[in-house]
């Protein structure tokens, strides 16, 4: 079977914000051109869904796509995890056995959290994408394998190369195409969009009518910064599904802590600024006329209001003709 066109395979990840539509395109190429990728981003910014959507898009879609988490392998177990053993390798090896690479033959290894991997499995790693090689535990013998792998990190592997823990030469190997998926707080205005297909999920999913956002909510969610990115919107989403099914959420019934962190994000004015900024000049004139309608004209009261003495209000005004 051909593989799913481009443009349906990677209709699963939601928002266009403009971040988001330049890792598409890079993806789209990618995905085409059969290289090994390197994708980075923080936890729960898609990079598992990215690579399950760059597999459906490619020429091994209908092949193996395996994912394995290298920060939860077994240290000691990890090499043959990944290589495979021959039979006797170490104790308790009774027989001959596939590592994932060989389970993954000509299909996909999805190797989450790379940064993990020991510095001793990198190098064999690297000796597998240099040239296909791939090494049981227990053998010299080498057989070889296809395997697009697709590499994962939440962490700055450019970083840990200066530190030391991570090989260089890896790096390069697998940053040919590099990826990075923006956290959620740099594409605020993907979150309507991901907020309604979560709760139309949930409502899905448990069998009720979906919930509704109020403007307000969203507004309030727009202002959260998200250190969970997506996978914590998600949460937030079938928490409020599971408590208002069908209703329209308010903001006092989103969870207690998305408060506290817009009280962290705003600066000590409490004032934050949007995501698309804001136009200062406009908004100086916009404080000075309310202030004056606070105060019905009184220029003294108005300068109070704004902390301003009364010399630098009056040149304010004169400034703005107002
Ligand atoms: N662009 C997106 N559109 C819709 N759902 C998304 C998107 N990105 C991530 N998700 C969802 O958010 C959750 C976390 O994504 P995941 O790929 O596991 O993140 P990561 O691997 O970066 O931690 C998953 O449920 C995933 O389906
Ligand atoms: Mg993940």
């Amino acid at each position: 079977m051909p593989p799913k066109n481009n443009k349906q395979a990677f209709n699963t990840l939601l928002g266009r914000s403009p971040a988001m539509e330049a890792v598409i395109r890079t993806a789209q190429i990618a995905a085409a051109a059969d290289v090994h990728i390197l994708i980075e981003g923080e936890t729960g910014t898609g990079k598992e869904l990215l690579a399950q959507e760059i597999q459906a898009a490619s020429l091994r879609s209908e092949q193996a796509f395996i994912v394995v988490n290298c920060a939860a392998l077994p240290i000691e177990l990890v090499e043959s995890l990944l290589f495979g053993h021959e039979q006797g390798a170490f104790t308790g090896a009774h027989e001959r056995r596939k590592g994932l690479l060989q389970k993954a033959h000509q299909g996909t290894l999805f190797l989450d959290e790379i940064g993990e991997l020991p510095l001793a499995i990198q190098a064999k790693m690297l000796r597998f994408i240099e040239h296909g090689e791939c090494q049981r535990l227990g053998t010299s013998d080498v057989e070889f394998v296809d395997v697009r792998i697709i590499a994962a990190t939440n962490r700055n592997l450019m970083q840990m190369v200066d530190s030391g823990h991570f090989r260089q030469d890896l790096f390069y190997r697998l940053n040919i195409v590099p990826m990075q998926l923006p956290p959620l707080r740099q594409r605020k205005r993907d979150i309507a969009e991901l907020a309604e297909h979560f709760l139309q999920q949930a409502a899905e999913r448990n069998q009720t009518n979906v919930a509704r956002l109020s403007q307000a909510a969203l507004e309030r969610l727009k202002k959260h910064d998200w250190p969970g990115n997506i996978r914590e919107l998600r949460n937030v989403c079938e928490h409020v599904s599971a408590l208002l099914p069908g209703l329209e959420i308010q903001c006092e019934h989103l969870p207690s802590n998305l408060e506290s962190s817009i009280k962290k994000a705003a600066g000590s004015s409490g004032f934050e600024l949007p995501e698309e900024g804001i136009n200062m000049e406009s908004l100086e004139i916009d404080l000075i006329q309310q202030a004056l309608e606070y105060t019905n004209g009184n220029k003294s009261e108005a300068a109070r209001l704004l902390s301003l003495s009364r010399d630098a209000f009056l040149y304010r005004l004169k400034k703005h003709n107002l």
